[in-house]
């Protein structure tokens, strides 16, 4: 088979590392497309040198600009690259814009596209995500789904015939990266909170980003502000000031360096959906800065609690949380049974 992932934004090369490791045992020629939606070195090359996934087959340079402006130069440039490379499957992730970018240039010329991560709902549609997802979902030919629910949404979408559950290719890195560390000792909470912030919703408006930092600068510990450009650009455009020793701002991290902060700080205070998975699964308590979540299972516990306007801070990163038993993002197979029923041919066309 030859397949092309098309890829471009942070989370994306972290869901792409299983697959591509998975692909690398195989005979499959996979083609890596990075569309350039993120370019600095802490946002990508950070990630593909840390993970060691091999360098992008090409990179679209696309950069930063509106929505438009960004999906429709990805458009353009994967389908050239589609049009050269003429693969068996497209492979999008996630539900950025180079998401929907190669899912939309790869079925208009007829390639099967295969979505990973489908069926996430936050069913608020002011997100420029969730347009991304629904989008990609129905102009993807195979569907594979993270979780039950996920599952079904798309079965409630008429999505059922082409859609599989699989797991979650995130926690499939994750497992890995935590079996490999062999420090048996119990973790030792140390006294710090990890906070990140980089939905358009919190830090494109002066009065909800103020109220977050505020939050943050109160409650009464050490936070670690991993600022994504998106966060930094806007503290310097709303002249917002931190009050408080409290906030340490810190440049973005690699997910190695990430996961190890998190898996020892006393909790997570985040509006990213791939933080509260990994804080879940390293078990610390999570606060959600957001109305709703694309991920209610690690509501489990009490492990996540959503405080959309930063209010309660201070009383919720103190709550108590049981540790979950249950393994709702599956079992760290994700990335090889996707390869297995790719190879099957659920399309029926491929000789
Ligand atoms: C994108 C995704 C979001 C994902 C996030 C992960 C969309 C619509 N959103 O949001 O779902 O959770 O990535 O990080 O695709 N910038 C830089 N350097 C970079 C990248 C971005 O300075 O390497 C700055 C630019 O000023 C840019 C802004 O960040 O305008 C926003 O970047 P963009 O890629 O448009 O969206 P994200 O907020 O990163």
């Amino acid at each position: 088979m030859k397949l092309v992932s098309i890829v471009g934004a942070r989370p994306q090369f972290i869901k792409l590392k299983p697959i591509s490791e998975q692909l690398s045992k195989t005979k499959h020629n996979h083609i890596i497309v990075h569309s350039g939606q993120h370019y600095d070195f802490n946002m990508s090359d950070v990630f593909f040198e840390g993970l060691k996934i091999p360098e992008p087959d090409f990179n679209l340079e696309v950069g930063s600009g509106s929505h438009a402006d960004q999906t429709g130069k990805m458009l353009i440039k994967i389908e050239e690259v589609l049009f050269q490379t003429k693969p068996d499957w497209v492979l999008v992730y996630g539900d950025t814009n180079s998401t929907l970018a190669g899912a939309v240039a790869a079925s208009k010329i007829n390639i099967p596209v295969v979505h990973i991560e489908a069926g996430l709902r936050s069913f608020n549609r002011s997100m420029p995500e969730e347009l991304n997802r629904v989008v990609t979902d129905h102009v993807s030919n195979v569907l594979f789904a993270p979780t039950e629910m996920a599952m079904r949404h798309l079965q409630k979408e008429g999505l059922a015939g082409n859609s599989f559950l699989v797991g979650d290719v995130m926690a499939d890195l994750l497992f890995s990266i935590l079996d490999s560390n062999t420090d048996s000792t119990e973790i030792q909470r140390d006294s710090y909170l990890v906070s990140t912030i980089h939905r358009a919703s919190n830090t494109d408006d002066q009065a909800q980003l103020s109220r977050i930092i505020k939050g943050l600068a109160t409650i009464g510990t050490k936070v670690l502000l991993i600022a994504h450009p998106r966060l930094s650009a806007a503290i310097k455009k709303f002249n917002i000031k931190l009050e408080s020793d409290n906030i340490e701002i810190c440049e973005p991290l690699g997910y190695l360096q990430m996961v190890n902060l998190i898996k020892h700080s006393m909790g997570v205070i985040t509006d990213s959906g791939g933080l509260q998975k990994d804080a879940f699964l390293v078990g610390a308590p999570c606060i959600t800065l957001r109305t709703e979540t694309e991920w209610p299972e690690t509501f489990e516990g009490n492990m996540n609690v959503l405080d959309p306007f930063a209010e309660n801070l201070t009383d919720l990163i103190r709550r108590e949380v049981t540790n979950p038993t249950g393994r709702p993002f599956g079992d760290g197979n994700a990335a090889r049974k996707i390869i297995e029923i790719l190879e099957n041919n659920p399309l029926g066309k491929l000789t």
